[in-house]
């Protein structure tokens, strides 16, 4: 009797989710800083992102990894990057890697739900054979480039001695068609495209992946001449502010084709980052992208839709969360299961995102990588034969209010914004190789309590040794020169196997 209630309760519950079936947008800015949007104090004008988080749920405790690639890897499998081989740096130019393709991801578990699925913008998880490309992985339709960086306006790259296109609409390349445009404002006209064309009855999954604002600093001069006065004499930082005010006005672009067509009323709208922005667009948080301070992994993010409570609607939202966790979320929450993809390390938030409940986690591991160790010991370090994890190795972990950091950590400087005076703060001289901050005291990871708690240390070095158990080797393949140079393919960065 109390099975069949259970099983009815069950049924009942998937009916209701699976009726609503939200059109979901994933909007991932690349390489966008905590300093870098107007509700967090930024100069920058960010009018569209500012009224979308307002209108939703901020993300204040919302983790990623350091770097480009396995943060995107993150997102589409639900996996930890020691879990996909991607925990090393970000995938080279010519390298015969990708997003492993036995890896079910998450345009592949929308798609199972009947959703239409297109990707719009940067890919970046590898591209070496056909089946490693958003077309073969899930998605409808891809417009976009597959590199880490280009030209904004040629839409092409070059190692230096290799060059090509980089621009494709499916299999077609369009680097030359759009040779001129800007990307920002082409992967705009695409969403709309995209969002006007869709037929409402079926429900619209759009992974819109800007490039902006990846360095080179590249943008039409109006959006820098706003900054004249702003951010005077600083041709640079009028530029990057000019990138994210482009940014800003594309989202809103989007949102307005959304509320135009009626899409919108049955929508769920997610803004993230990749990692943390350069030097100075974090601050007060310490470090920068590629490093594993907070300026490096605690990242811009926030969601937004009709369909949240009005309770939790303009609230920031303190739980911890992180990029794992869109997998199980979002396709929980197209009423799909989660079955077919690999043990996942992410976790189904949406009732901690719109209903305010405790995160299903009080742990994020935040990246091992074995290939990044400094070589000795320093004199003296206490943790120096720890037998749960060898501390040279690059990792870091949260757990609760603590984060461990051990072996090199990447920049640790504090840089404000140039028109906040522009200065570096450099921390103190390391003596040892383990770093231990508590980042909701502390959040700008000021105080180092390694010496005086070694009883957290010990845990945490645990935790990370537990997971560097299951981390699977580094896939860092050599480049293939030869083969990928885009001279052997009409000029155009292609597949090569
Ligand atoms: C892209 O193409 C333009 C025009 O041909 C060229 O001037 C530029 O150097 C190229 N950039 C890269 C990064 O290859
Ligand atoms: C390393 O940490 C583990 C985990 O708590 C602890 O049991 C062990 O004693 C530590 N070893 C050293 C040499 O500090
Ligand atoms: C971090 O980067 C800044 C700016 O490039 C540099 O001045 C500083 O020395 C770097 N700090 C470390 C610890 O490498
Ligand atoms: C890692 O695995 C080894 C071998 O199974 C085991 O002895 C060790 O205790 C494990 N370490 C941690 C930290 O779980």
């Amino acid at each position: 009797m109390l099975g069949a209630i259970h099983s009815l309760l069950l049924v009942s519950s998937c009916t209701l989710v699976s009726s609503s079936r939200p059109h979901i947008i994933f909007i991932l800015a690349d390489d966008l800083g905590w300093s870098d949007v107007g509700y967090h104090g930024s100069v920058i004008k960010t009018p569209n992102i500012d009224a979308l988080a307002s209108e939703g749920v901020k993300l204040d405790n919302y983790y990623m990894s350091l770097l480009c690639t396995p943060s995107r890897g993150q997102l589409l499998s639900g996996r930890y990057e020691i879990h996909t081989g991607l925990q090393h740096r970000t995938i080279d130019m010519m390298q015969p890697l990708c997003l492993p393709i036995d890896e079910t991801i998450l345009p592949q578990k929308l798609k199972e739900r009947g959703y239409a699925t297109h990707m719009v913008g940067k890919w970046h998880l590898g591209f070496y054979r056909k089946e490693c490309l958003p077309n073969y992985r899930g998605f409808d339709t891809f417009m976009g480039f597959y590199q880490g960086m280009a030209d904004y306006y040629y839409h092409n790259i070059s190692t230096g001695i290799y060059h090509g296109w980089d621009f494709r609409r499916n299999n077609d390349v369009i680097a030359q068609k759009y040779a001129g445009q800007y990307s920002t404002h082409v992967f705009a006209d695409e969403a709309q495209i995209i969002i006007m064309k869709h037929n409402p009855e079926v429900p619209l999954f759009l992974f819109l992946s800007f490039q902006a604002i990846h360095l080179p600093l590249q943008v039409p001069s109006r959006y820098a001449d706003m900054y004249k006065t702003l951010i005077p004499n600083n041709a640079d930082r009028q530029k990057y502010a000019g990138m994210v005010t482009c940014m800003d006005e594309a989202v809103g672009r989007v949102v307005t084709a959304l509320k135009h067509t009626g899409l919108w009323e049955n929508s769920v709208l997610v803004f993230s980052t990749d990692n943390g922005g350069i030097l100075g667009g974090n601050w007060p948080l310490r470090g920068s992208k590629a490093s594993l301070y907070e300026g490096g992994v605690r990242g811009v993010g926030f969601v937004t839709s009709p369909l949240l409570p009005s309770r939790v609607r303009g609230t920031v939202n303190r739980e911890l969360l992180h990029m794992t966790d869109w997998l199980p979320t979002l396709v929980r929450l197209a009423g799909g299961d989660l079955m077919g993809t690999k043990p996942l390390d992410g976790y189904n938030q949406w009732e901690t995102i719109s209903q305010g409940t405790p995160s299903v986690r009080d742990e994020v591991l935040l990246t091992i990588d074995p290939l990044i160790a400094k070589a000795h010991h320093f004199k003296d370090d206490p943790y120096a034969d720890n037998d749960s994890f060898n501390v040279l190795i690059r990792a870091a972990i949260r757990v609760g209010d603590w984060k461990l950091i051990t072996g090199p950590p990447g920049n640790g400087s504090w840089g404000t914004p140039v028109e906040f005076g522009f200065k570096y703060l450099h921390p103190p001289k390391r003596t040892h190789s383990v770093q231990l901050y508590n980042v909701v005291a502390d959040p700008n990871e000021r105080n180092d309590y390694s010496h005086d708690r070694p009883d957290i240390v010990r845990f945490l070095l645990a935790r990370i040794g537990h997971y560097y158990n299951t981390s699977v080797p580094v896939l860092d393949p050599s480049q293939e020169i030869l083969l990928a140079d885009p001279a052997r393919h009409g000029g155009v960065w292609s597949p090569w196997r």
